[in-house]
């Protein structure tokens, strides 16, 4: 596996590895129906730069009110970001190249996952209907998790959707390896099925990274590892290749290592090819010196 530029002139992407180049550019140069399974978590069309800032507390001349309203000191140690900030129109534009893109690499038994939020899954359902077919929508996947602020005036927005979608008439859905999860009522179903749990349904219940958590990079909108893994588990099997063209810290190429999947991550930031390639014990083929936005 190695790390490569994506303004290298090479006729294609390594066929595992990460890329550091624009997503488009990237899959354009790659044969059609090569890729067995697609799982892209682009910029959701918020028209905002997606910022994460990390502090360190006790020090620093910046002040913060915490837990029973005590004051604590902060600095920030690094603040990470990428550009989410297109038009809308020009973001759907971008949604819909991408997309018919990602259709010609995929394999016609291979599958794509979109994740995005209330900003724009609407629209985005109507273009993945008309690039890959409304026959070809298999499930709504909402991940819904609890964290952050809670409006005063409305519902707290605590969910993700992932759209899913398969390329032809069959597709792979491993549905003896994903995890189980226990019953409402087990006392309705008998000890065995309990004991067995059920299913998921397309309502998955999981936390956010945690912020001390060991896979924690640092990186804004990191994807838990844990949501990648029951994707991964049910859509593709050993040996295929996963493509992430907006990998961001490598979520999907840590989880794709470790279940023997092969992966071709791009991203055009280079803060986060760093952050993946270190992820995924690629570094050694990175340019020497420090890793960009670390100290
Ligand atoms: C939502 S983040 C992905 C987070 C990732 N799933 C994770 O777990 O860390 C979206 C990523 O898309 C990248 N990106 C945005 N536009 C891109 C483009 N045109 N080509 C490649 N990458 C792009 C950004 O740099 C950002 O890292």
């Amino acid at each position: 596996m190695r790390a490569t530029s994506g303004e290298d002139r090479s006729p294609a992407p390594p066929t595992r590895g990460i890329v550091l180049g624009e997503a488009l550019d990237v899959l354009r140069r790659l044969p059609g129906e090569s890729v067995d399974m697609v799982y892209i978590d682009p910029p959701f069309g918020t028209g905002q730069v997606q910022r994460l800032t990390s502090i360190r507390t006790g020090v620093g001349a910046s002040w913060r009110k915490g837990f029973r309203d005590r004051t604590y000191r902060w600095d920030a140690v690094s603040v990470r970001e990428y550009r989410d900030d297109l038009s809308f129109e020009e973001y759907l534009a971008f949604l819909h190249t991408h997309l018919v893109e990602l259709h010609r690499v995929l394999r016609p038994t291979g599958s794509l996952h979109l994740h995005l939020d209330f900003h724009a899954v609407h629209h985005a359902r109507l273009i993945l209907d008309e690039v890959f077919g409304p026959d070809r929508f298999l499930n709504e996947i909402i991940w819904a998790y609890d964290y952050g602020g809670r409006p005063r005036n409305k519902w707290p927005r605590k969910h993700d959707n992932i759209l899913w979608y398969a390329k032809g008439r069959a597709w792979t859905f491993n549905r003896e390896e994903i995890d189980r999860i226990p019953y409402m009522a087990p006392g309705l179903v008998g000890p065995e099925k309990a004991e067995r749990g059920k299913l998921p349904t397309d309502v998955w219940w999981m936390t956010i990274v945690p912020t001390a958590g060991r896979e924690r990079t640092g990186y804004p909108t990191q994807k838990p590892e844990r949501l990648l893994e029951r994707i991964l588990v049910a859509a593709s099997r050993r040996g295929d290749l996963v493509v992430d063209c907006f990998a961001g810290s490598g979520t999907t190429g840590a989880v794709a290592q470790r279940l023997g999947r092969e992966f071709l991550l791009v991203d055009n930031n280079p803060e986060a090819v760093a952050i993946a390639a270190r992820r995924l014990g690629l570094l050694a083929a990175l340019p020497p010196g420090p890793v960009p936005g670390t100290r």
